[in-house]
């Protein structure tokens, strides 16, 4: 168990910089997701973890030992892929053993260990098959074992989940987090799909084209979003984002689509301390309301309903908002028709407020450090 720490680490690939000048630290014995979408550099800053890559520039830390330069069997990782990569010619039995045979552990020793894990994964009865004779879930946890048995100092996982079903994500990943908390292994787990990593992670890093762009608990980046990417990749549906306008007589106010709002504090205050007169106004679709009335006290902009979608537990309803659809969370019993006029309302509480050049959330200027990284 050890932290795993980077300075500066930068990655290209010819003219491709996957990987661009990341200060970043993973906890000890907790569990980190690193979350971006398809072509973000993720799967590149695990394998520069585990060894695979080399960086261009920068240095990698295990605890105070630095393994910029060393070959992956001396960082001692436990790596899961997202296609499982056993090998088909060898009983699961084998394919666990793998590991410790090439160290050349005795046969005694292996054999306990191999039962060990079997037991921990649920899978003492496959140890017999092969991987083609095992479902999906199953070589899945195989895999998993195949990593443990080396006792990793840090476990890398690279979208292990995405071959599963939904079910057994779910299953899985409620299963993976245990396991994590009960060996207190330092681990890493990658994914572009933010609910599973506001489920699993203690940590949440979201990245994206190859840079950091916020570090923090699955309640920070969903509540406390440092800028319009992460609020915008965080949540489903996303946060709705609309134009808006300060207004600096007196009081400020900030006016959106026709309607005006008073921020809360954080924001009034945060509005003090700048000049600017653009604003980007975000809400997340499970904070807002529908009615025919404006409501008061809350954000209240008229619209008009485009579409509705009943998904069972509730609705996703979009209604286009000065010409940019809005969507609103309801639940099943609000389902207004397609080209009704009403009014969207979200409580001052839950709007954000982001700077449109910066694009960060303005909260940043009240406490700098607070939301992460620049
Ligand atoms: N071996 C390579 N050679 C050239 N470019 C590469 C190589 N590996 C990755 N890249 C590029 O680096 C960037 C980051 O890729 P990476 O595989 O790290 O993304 P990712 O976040 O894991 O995406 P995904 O979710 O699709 O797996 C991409 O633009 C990719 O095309
Ligand atoms: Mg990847």
């Amino acid at each position: 168990m050890v932290e795993v720490r980077l300075e500066n680490v930068t990655k290209r690939f010819g003219r491709v910089v996957a990987v661009d000048n990341v200060t970043l630290e993973f906890p000890d014995g907790r569990f980190s997701a690193l979350l971006g979408p398809s072509g973000s550099g993720k799967s590149t800053l695990l394998y520069l973890i585990a060894g695979i890559y080399k960086p261009t520039s920068g240095r990698i830390f295990f605890g105070d030992r630095e393994v910029t330069n060393l070959p992956p069997k001396d960082r001692n990782v436990g790596l899961v892929f997202q296609n499982y990569a056993l090998y088909p010619h060898m009983k699961v039995y084998d394919n666990i053993a793998f590991p410790m045979r090439l160290r050349k552990l005795p046969e005694s020793k292996i054999d306990a260990k191999v039962q060990e894990v079997a037991r921990l994964l649920r899978i003492e009865e496959l140890l017999d098959r092969y991987p083609g004779q095992l479902s999906g879930g199953q070589q899945q946890r195989v895999a998993l074992a195949r990593a443990l048995v080396k006792e990793p100092d840090v476990l890398l996982l690279d979208e292990p989940l995405s071959n599963l079903d939904a079910l057994l994500r779910l299953t899985i990943r409620a299963e993976l987090k245990k396991l994590q908390r009960r060996l207190e292994i330092t681990a890493i787990h990658v994914t572009h799909d933010q609910a599973e990593a506001m489920s699993i992670a203690d940590v949440i890093v979201v990245i994206d084209r190859g840079r950091v762009q916020q570090v923090g608990s699955p309640d920070d980046v969903y509540n406390r979003p440092r800028n319009l990417f992460v609020a915008g990749f965080i949540g489903s549906p996303p946060a709705n984002m609309l134009p808006g306008r300060v207004l600096r007589d007196g009081v400020v106010m900030v006016e959106v689509a026709g309607a005006r709002l008073s921020p809360r504090e954080e924001y009034a205050k945060a509005l003090a301390e700048t000049g600017i007169e653009e604003v980007v106004v975000v809400f997340r679709p499970e904070h807002a309301r529908l009615g025919y009335e404006p409501a008061s006290g809350a954000l209240s902009i008229e619209g008009e309903v485009y579409v509705v979608e009943p998904l069972g537990r509730e609705n996703i309803v979009t209604v286009m908002v000065a010409g940019v659809p809005v969507k609103v969370l309801t639940p099943p019993s609000v389902r207004p028709r397609a080209g009704e006029k009403l009014y969207v309302s979200v409580p001052a509480e839950h709007v954000m407020l982001f700077d449109p050049e910066t694009e960060l959330n303005l909260l940043h200027l009240l406490e700098p450090r607070g939301l992460g990284p620049d």
